[in-house]
């Protein structure tokens, strides 16, 4: 071969990440698009997935954006409504709004609402200089503004917070509080959120990495980049989408019938972690109150300690009540796509998608495929780091049918719960242990699983129901 012909040849390889693009970027009828989805290698490796405002937060267990941005660009036209009922830290929405699709975003979580909103809402260049002065402000008082620490620590929003840092990151972290404050009651919102956003984040550095008491620049620096981020994306957005991002239980979506047309979310899985311990400090000093989303967190794992399957048959209740909402929001036709992997419990494997599956065809949902993909554990506060996952499943589900179930009916959840859970119970009888992982438990341990699934099918009309 020629140098110059060998140079051209080497000139028309494509990266992966541009013969993915140009793949998705094309318009598909409905039925051609769906082929497309096998054309796709979901594990996406070494793709960018912190670009923009997705580097605004750590979150646990979020996917990467060229998932929901997959389904957006295949199923979607520009103007159309997008969905993530447990929208966690906003990964479809942003994907949504980078996109031209409305989006609307639900997490019973407020600080995952908050960093929600905040990456989908552009802020003018005039309005960063106004917080920069702020700031400046702040950091020209931080030394003398020490002196008030005592009154500090008493006015604190949770005194549990006094016991993690030192006197001197305290009252810094209060400056910078205060400073937010006065920009909220100076009529700045979007800045306010926008602020508390970079404060948390800066909090979640200081506890994660030790980083010692160089708060307010970690902080400025946060902002910095951060400001970054949406000054690039305000360049590139010509037109706004709507964004609705609700702070509520996607149990009962506050959301019209047939409003919908694409569902992509990511539910937690059972027994993976709770939610509302990785976020406390920051909640608590962001002074939000966690304990309605400890109490109505989906998958939490800190009770049922003497019969976990008693967990299983919980989150199965509230994943179907989740599922009749998604059903009655979506327009007929459109998809509502679930990512998660499996999990384990007792030694036991729980394939939740394949749960999800079959509950969901009861509703109204038909499955149309199911994609494996492998997640790439070297990334920080994915599944697998969080859930000891290490690979996780695509289900693409049509909504064929209204369902006329009401999420709050009992009889019906546990009646299909009840089924999901005796069919778990014949498969742990003929192959007992599936999930060991390296352990070694007796037979006689395994076949105790067995009395606990019976024991856990008994009390399932009580474990479903939402607590009051
Ligand atoms: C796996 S995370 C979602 C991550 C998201 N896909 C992302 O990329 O950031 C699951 C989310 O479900 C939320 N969640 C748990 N229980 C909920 C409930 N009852 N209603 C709404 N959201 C809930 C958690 O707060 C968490 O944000």
């Amino acid at each position: 071969m020629l140098y110059g012909d060998r140079q051209k040849t080497l000139l028309e390889i494509k990266s992966p990440e541009q013969e993915y693009f140009e793949l998705i970027n094309k318009e598909y009828s409905f039925h051609d698009a769906i082929k497309i989805l096998d054309k796709i290698d979901w594990d996406f490796k070494d793709f960018k997935t912190q670009y923009l405002t997705h580097s605004f937060h750590p979150y646990p267990a979020r996917f990467i954006p060229q998932i929901p941005l997959s389904f957006i660009k295949l199923f979607t036209k520009e103007g159309e409504t997008v969905l993530d009922p447990m929208c966690g830290c906003g990964t479809t929405l942003v994907e949504a709004f980078l996109n031209n699709r409305n989006s609307i975003g639900n997490d019973l979580n407020p600080l995952a609402t908050l960093i929600t909103k905040v990456k989908t809402t552009l802020i003018d260049e005039n309005e960063f200089e106004y917080f920069n002065k702020k700031l400046s402000v702040m950091k020209r008082y931080l030394d003398l503004d020490y002196r008030k620490v005592d009154e500090r620590i008493n006015n604190l929003p949770n005194r549990k917070i006094s016991k993690i840092f030192n006197r001197v990151v305290i009252s810094k972290l209060e400056s910078i509080r205060e400073t937010l404050l006065e920009i909220r009651d100076e009529g700045h919102h979007n800045l306010f959120d926008f602020g508390r956003v970079a404060l948390s984040s800066t909090i979640w550095s200081l506890i994660e990495n030790a980083n010692g008491i160089d708060v307010d620049n970690i902080f400025i620096k946060k902002v910095k980049s951060m400001q970054n981020e949406i000054n690039k994306m305000s360049k590139i957005i010509n037109t706004i989408p709507k964004v609705k991002v609700i702070c509520g239980d996607a149990r009962k979506l506050e959301i019209e019938n047939d409003s919908v047309d694409l569902i992509v979310t990511s539910p937690p899985y059972v027994n993976a972690l709770d939610y509302y311990r990785v976020h406390m400090y920051n909640m608590l000093w962001l002074g939000m109150d966690f304990d309605l989303f400890r109490k109505h967190e989906i998958g939490g794992h800190s009770h049922f300690i003497m019969n976990r399957f008693r967990l299983l048959s919980e989150y199965l209740g509230d994943m179907l009540r989740s599922m009749i909402e998604m059903n009655r929001v979506l327009k007929r036709g459109k998809l509502c796509v679930i990512v998660v992997g499996n999990s384990s419990l007792e030694y036991e494997l729980i394939e939740s998608h394949k749960f999800f599956a079959e509950m969901g065809k009861k509703i109204g949902f038909r499955l149309i495929k199911t994609i494996h993909r492998n997640i790439d554990k070297t990334r920080k506060y994915t599944s697998a780091d969080i859930g000891k996952i290490d690979d996780e499943y695509i289900l693409v589900m049509q909504k064929v049918d209204n369902t006329n179930i009401s999420a709050d009916d009992d009889d019906f959840v546990s009646e299909v719960v009840k089924e999901q859970m005796i069919k778990f119970r014949e498969q742990v009888k003929k192959g007992p242990g599936t999930s060991i992982r390296g352990k070694k438990p007796s037979s006689e341990r395994l076949l105790k699983n067995i009395d606990k699934i019976n024991e856990a099918i008994e009390t399932i009309s009580e474990d479903i129901k939402i607590k009051k």
